[in-house]
């Protein structure tokens, strides 16, 4: 009797290893071939590169396992993640997610207008405000796989918006952002995306 029960907890133990949280001390050497693009610890240098420092690491997952699977198509991510196992994938999440965003600044005409839409939306058009779900610092919100935005660049979250208005990009659940995108004019990506850069 006594074995068995030894051997039941062995295999859950043995289970919650294998379901184990990201670890960012495994990740971290993990991410050598990532940094060319997305910078040693996630703050990548050009703006058509995102950072990936201090997002949410269950956004991070998702868009890893996205792009593997080709449901997120970035051409110059192209077979790198194939040899990665999902603890691999896990554990460079948890790393970039422990680092801190390095914040840009906004564009001083257009942060005005980019605040007011963040904060309110756009009620004639339907454009929900960001702040209820990306928060009023753009922290995001780990637990809904909310991204966050807080620093990212510019030109990348410009060109995501509009990756999500024509559709290329389409692997957020019930089409959250697709519908949202689809509302907003260039006036206010170009003004949203600015005021982003500088959020924190
Ligand atoms: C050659 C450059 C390059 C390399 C190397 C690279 N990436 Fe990327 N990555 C990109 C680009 C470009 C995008 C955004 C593409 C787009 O416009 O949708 C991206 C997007 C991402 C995203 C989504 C970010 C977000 O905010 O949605 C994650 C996560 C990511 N990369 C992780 C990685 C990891 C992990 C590695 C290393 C194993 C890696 N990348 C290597 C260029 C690169
Ligand atoms: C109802 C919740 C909700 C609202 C409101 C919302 N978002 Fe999002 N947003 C999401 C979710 C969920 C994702 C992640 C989609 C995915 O899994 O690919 C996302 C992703 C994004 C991304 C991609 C981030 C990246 O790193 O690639 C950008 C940019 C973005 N949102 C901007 C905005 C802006 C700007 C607004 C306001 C005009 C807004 N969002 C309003 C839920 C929301």
């Amino acid at each position: 009797m006594k074995k068995v029960l030894i051997g039941l907890l062995v295999t859950v133990g043995a289970t919650s290893v294998a379901i184990a949280e990201g670890n960012p001390e495994a990740g971290k050497p993990l991410t050598a071939v990532c940094s060319a693009c997305h910078g040693a610890d996630g703050n990548s240098l050009a703006p058509t590169w995102p950072k990936l420092a201090g997002q949410n690491e269950s956004y991070l997952l998702k868009q890893m396992s996205d792009i593997k699977s080709g449901a997120r198509n970035v051409a110059q991510m192209t077979g790198l993640l194939n040899g990665l196992s999902d603890q691999d994938l896990a554990d460079i999440a948890a790393y970039f997610a422990s680092q801190n965003v390095v914040v840009g600044q906004a564009d001083a005409a257009l942060v005005e207008a980019g605040k007011n839409l963040y904060r309110d939306g756009n009620p004639a058009t339907g454009v929900p405000a960001c702040m209820a779900c990306h928060g009023p610092a753009g922290k995001g919100l780990n637990s809904a796989s909310f991204p966050q935005l807080s620093g990212q660049h510019a030109d990348y979250t410009a060109a995501q918006l509009k990756l999500f208005q024509s559709g290329e990009r389409n692997n957020d659940a019930a089409k959250i952002m697709q519908n949202i995108a689809f509302k907003m004019n260039e006036r206010e990506i170009k003004a949203v995306s600015s005021y982003i850069q500088g959020l924190y």
